[in-house]
């Protein structure tokens, strides 16, 4: 699988002739290296939650795509009242949507329509967890005995999310082969340099590959 980083938490995957999108925040992101026109193709998109920064384009994408939504039941039905198609969910276990394997997880964070989630994707026999918004929590530790994921995309920036020392941290319960770190840098309140988070994690998890992606940047995994 193809793994392309847009900035901040959002990314979009492509499988054979499948795209995924996680949390589309492209037009309103300083950052994107992209733009909303520039997207034609799309088979999902996974939604964490509803704030500004994650849902993003996500209406106006799944519109133009015809790609279903996937996201937590309540903020499914506030999207499904704007007319969007979605796969209006909760946590738990792995569903098929699109020929993908789907999973909605816990997130600690705060949000306006249902919980904020973490996803999880299983694609290629590979499990790809994004974390999402979130704070530290030990149940990380039971995502790693479930679903032993290859990929973890974990917040470092602090002020909404984990900082550098909390996602260290998450990486030593998770225990991904690869871990990228996202949501720094976007914004001025935000840690702007995963360096403290790359000596962190190199202490603690050697075994752990800490991927830094430039924006716009493609990892194939
Ligand atoms: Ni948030
Ligand atoms: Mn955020």
């Amino acid at each position: 699988m193809k793994i392309k980083w847009l900035g901040h938490a959002t990314f979009e995957i492509q499988t054979g002739n499948k795209h995924i999108f996680i949390d589309p925040f492209i037009t309103e992101n300083p950052k994107s290296p992209i733009k909303l026109d520039d997207i034609t193709d799309a088979d999902l998109i996974c939604v964490t939650h509803d704030h500004f920064d994650h849902l993003g384009d996500t209406i106006t994408l799944s519109k133009n795509t015809g790609a279903p939504v996937a996201c937590i039941y309540e903020l499914g039905m506030h999207l499904q009242e704007k007319g969007v198609k979605v796969e209006a969910m909760n946590k738990g276990s792995f569903t098929k949507i699109n020929d993908i394997l789907v999973s909605l997880t816990l997130a600690q964070h705060s949000s306006q329509f249902g919980n904020p989630v973490g996803i999880l994707l299983n694609i290629e026999n590979k499990m790809v967890y994004h974390a999402g918004d979130t704070s530290l929590f030990k149940d990380m530790e039971l995502i790693r005995d479930l679903y032993q994921p290859n990929v973890a995309m974990l917040p470092i920036g602090g002020y909404y999310t984990m900082g550098p020392k909390e996602a260290a941290l998450a990486v030593s319960f998770i225990k991904p082969k690869i871990v990228i770190p996202i949501h720094y840098g976007t914004f001025p309140i935000l840690e702007q340099s995963p360096d403290s988070f790359i000596k962190e994690v190199e202490k603690i998890s050697p075994d752990t590959k800490i991927m830094i992606l430039e924006i716009g940047e493609t990892t194939t995994i």
